[in-house]
């Protein structure tokens, strides 16, 4: 309501943060969070494995090295900017949000940020200082040190960013005392961290275990050993990471369960719910198997054997961020903020008022005959447009003609009937927030939608425009 609408009309907006924002978590917890105590973990074995004249294991100590390498580059990369690719996506979908969060979490964040510069500063420097530290024992000492260090590091990154994510889900007893204290105390967020942590390394595990196949072709001896580190890194991980999800699942509300079946696809997808659990104790199952082969007989793992459940593990992450992103609607903060980006106890208001009147930016805020259509427009802009596009990814003529046939010309009245009950058989989404003209004139607006083929264009391309009410002109007068 306070600031202009961004919208992606094709891809649709949560799309955009969903790419972005899970091509981080890949990239943080398999590749840093996970990685680093892995790497670390493994430069320590050639130093502890080496013969009593050498400072380490110095072919041992240039494949570990070549595997951080891999890390170091799409860390410092890609991973980096989409970290902060989800502040840009985020702020520009959903700034409301982001700006309650920032009220919040605002100390959070702003230490957050230097744990963060650090964690580049610290990973540059270990990378950096690696070939450096193998000319004495003690420098060698250090550097391995220094990446435990690290670890606890990127760790300490993740669990402040876990505590906003779990407050998103259920703030808790914030909805009462709004402090930050309250905001970190939320219900979701130790199991969350019990989940991700051990997650991270399982998936880091089997990462870690890949390159080892791929970069080993021609050090058969280097291969075996590295594979068999990895299986041991992965069995000892797996059973954590199977308790954190039970935790975890256990303290998600009941109204989030129940999202669940949408949320790992679409309403069409929710009837192979079921097939999706056999997946995933499948996948399991495989990643066990693997890990227990890989430490039984690593020189006869070929590397379609890793592939497969290497692809399975960065396969899961991203459909349990997907899903932690989902279930929480209707709301983006729990109890306080609904996705649409209104606040639930500002609703009476609306609901008696109308919501054009309150919007800072609309094109018009008195309907008539003339301006249906366009205030229908604002109205959907407003009340629809985070989730639905008008021909896009999950378009608003496309789910009503699928209720009600497709190629057939909607009714208004009965778009009029639907929308003010759509939060009760789909509990995903908000309760509609205005009154009976703006309900009548997004009807008409939906309805037009259907001869008109319209595509709905954000601020980003029409411009900002000053509702009316609020314009220099209407002050003058
Ligand atoms: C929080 C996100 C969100 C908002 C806001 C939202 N919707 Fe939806 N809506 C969804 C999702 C997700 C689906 C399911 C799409 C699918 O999986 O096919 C859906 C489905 C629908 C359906 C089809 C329901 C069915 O039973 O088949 C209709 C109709 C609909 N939305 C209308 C609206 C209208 C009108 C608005 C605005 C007043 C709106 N929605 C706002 C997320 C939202």
């Amino acid at each position: 309501m306070d600031f202009p609408m961004f919208h992606l009309d094709w891809l649709n907006n949560r799309f955009l943060i969903a790419v972005i924002a899970i091509l981080h978590v890949l990239i943080n917890h398999g590749l840093a969070v996970g990685y680093i105590p892995y790497i670390t973990w493994m430069e320590y074995k050639g130093l502890k494995n080496s013969k009593s004249d050498e400072i380490t294991d110095m072919k041992w100590d240039a494949f570990i090295y070549k595997k951080m390498k891999v890390a170091f580059i799409i860390t410092t990369t890609i991973g980096a900017m989409t970290g902060v690719g989800i502040w840009f996506s985020a702020s520009l979908v959903s700034p409301s949000s982001i700006a309650s969060l920032i009220r919040v979490f605002f100390w959070a964040w702003f230490i957050e940020w230097f744990v963060f510069v650090t964690e580049v500063v610290l990973i540059l420097i270990y990378f950096l200082t690696w070939k450096n530290s193998n000319k004495s024992l003690s420098a060698k000492m250090r550097h391995i040190r220094f990446g435990w260090f690290l670890a606890v590091f990127s760790w300490i990154t993740m669990a402040i960013i876990v505590a906003i994510l779990g407050f998103m889900m259920d703030p808790g007893n914030w909805n009462e005392h709004h402090s930050l204290l309250n905001g970190f105390s939320n219900p979701i967020y130790l199991p969350q961290l019990a989940f991700r942590t051990p997650t991270a390394m399982l998936v880091a595990g089997l990462f870690g275990m890949l390159l080892t196949v791929i970069f080993g072709k021609k050090e058969p001896e280097l291969r075996a050993k590295g594979i068999k580190y990895a299986g041991i890194w992965i069995l000892c991980w797996a059973p954590l990471s199977l308790i954190g999800a039970i935790i975890y699942w256990n303290v998600l509300p009941e109204a989030m369960i129940a999202n669940m079946s949408t949320a790992v696809g679409t309403m069409q997808f929710s009837e192979y719910y079921d097939l999706l659990k056999i997946i995933i104790i499948v996948a399991i199952s495989l990643v066990l198997v693997l890990a227990t082969f890989a430490f039984l007989k690593p020189s006869r793992v070929k590397i379609w054997m890793v592939i497969i459940p290497c692809f399975c593990a960065f396969g899961f992450l991203g459909v349990f961020e997907r899903v932690r992103e989902f279930i929480r609607k209707p709301y983006v903060i729990g109890g306080y903020m609904y996705s649409n980006l209104l606040r639930e106890e500002d609703y009476p208001l609306y609901k008696k008022e109308g919501i054009l009147k309150f919007a800072t930016y609309a094109s018009t805020s008195e309907i008539n005959e003339s301006n249906k259509i366009q205030a229908g427009r604002d109205v959907f802009m407003l009340t629809c447009s985070r989730c639905h596009t008008t021909k896009g990814v999950n378009s608003i003529t496309y789910v009503f003609e699928r209720m009600y046939g497709f190629g057939k010309p909607l009714d208004v009245a009965s778009v009029a009937g639907y929308i003010p009950n759509m939060h009760m058989g789909r509990t995903y989404m908000p309760p509609f927030p205005g009154n009976d003209k703006e309900l009548d004139a997004l009807a008409h607006f939906i309805k037009s939608l259907q001869t008109s083929g319209e595509s709905l264009e954000g601020v980003q391309s029409k411009g900002v425009q000053v509702n009316p009410i609020n314009s220099v002109e209407t002050f003058k007068k």
